[in-house]
């Protein structure tokens, strides 16, 4: 608790005013991710191991853009930071503890940006969804990872829009157009998403399967894998929950 108090209070300045609503959410997913190390670890791997496949494909390795960065735990930073030039990683918030190890690391060719990588509030606004725009001003773009974030941006819309009767045709969009912005980048693209999860009891019995793609097709994966997000003991002694996770 001490820790996840120092965190949230060091991230608050370095974090812009828009964003600071979304620091007890990415703390909360440090300490999940910290109790359950052991569970995520091959997750983790095979997510890195997803990106690095990717970067084998670039005929350049000039910029690099990771979205939905996150803690860096299942991005390979070092890696990416040795193969490119310079490494752009985006997400809602930019923990202090994450600046702080890329700092200890000396990677020097990190670029952090903030942003809302949804396009929900154009959606909402009647304009067009297009959250990945941005990528067309990116100088010298090579590569594009979207590091398991495709399902939170549904959860985070769901969220937003509780109580609107048009939630589930919004969040299809949102979801849609993450999809649709990664084909339309002129540079290789890797999409490594958890599409849906299930509620496991100690017997085994699937006790809930839920589709976090909300009928979206996120295209062929190139592999999948399942993660215990939700382990034995972390939520309940009584049941588990399993994510499952496509990589392309
Ligand atoms: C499961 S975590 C990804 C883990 C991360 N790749 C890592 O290595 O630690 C999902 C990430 O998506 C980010 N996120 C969720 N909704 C977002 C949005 N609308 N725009 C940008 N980032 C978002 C969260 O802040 C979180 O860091």
């Amino acid at each position: 608790m001490i820790l996840e108090a120092l965190n949230f209070a060091a991230s608050f300045p370095l974090t812009s005013a828009d964003h600071r609503p979304f620091i007890r959410s990415s703390v909360n997913l440090w300490a999940r991710a910290n109790r359950c190390a052991a569970a995520w670890a091959d997750h983790e791997r095979r997510t890195k191991a997803a990106i690095l496949l990717a970067t084998q494909a670039c005929r350049q390795r000039r910029t690099v853009v990771v979205l939905g960065s996150g803690l860096v735990r299942d991005v390979p930073v070092a890696e990416l930071s040795a193969l490119f030039d310079t490494v752009v990683l985006v997400d809602l918030v930019h923990l202090a503890s994450v600046r702080s190890w890329l700092a200890i690391k000396g990677l020097k060719n990190i670029r952090l940006i903030e942003r809302d990588l949804s396009g929900l509030d154009a959606l909402r606004q009647g304009e067009a969804c297009e959250p990945l725009a941005f990528l067309r001003q990116v100088p010298y773009l090579d590569l594009v990872v979207s590091a398991n974030l495709l399902s939170q941006i549904g959860i985070g819309a769901a969220r937003q829009l509780t109580g609107d009767a048009t939630s589930d045709t919004l969040v299809r969009q949102v979801i849609a157009a993450h999809v649709e912005g990664l084909a339309q980048v002129s540079a290789e693209t890797c999409l490594v998403t958890d599409t849906g999860y299930t509620v496991i009891d100690r017997t085994g019995v699937r006790l809930e399967t839920v589709d976090l793609m909300h009928g979206v097709d996120p295209g062929p994966a190139r592999d999948s894998w399942d993660w215990p997000v939700v382990p034995f003991g972390e939520e309940s002694p009584d049941y588990q929950i399993m994510h499952h996770v496509m990589a392309r």
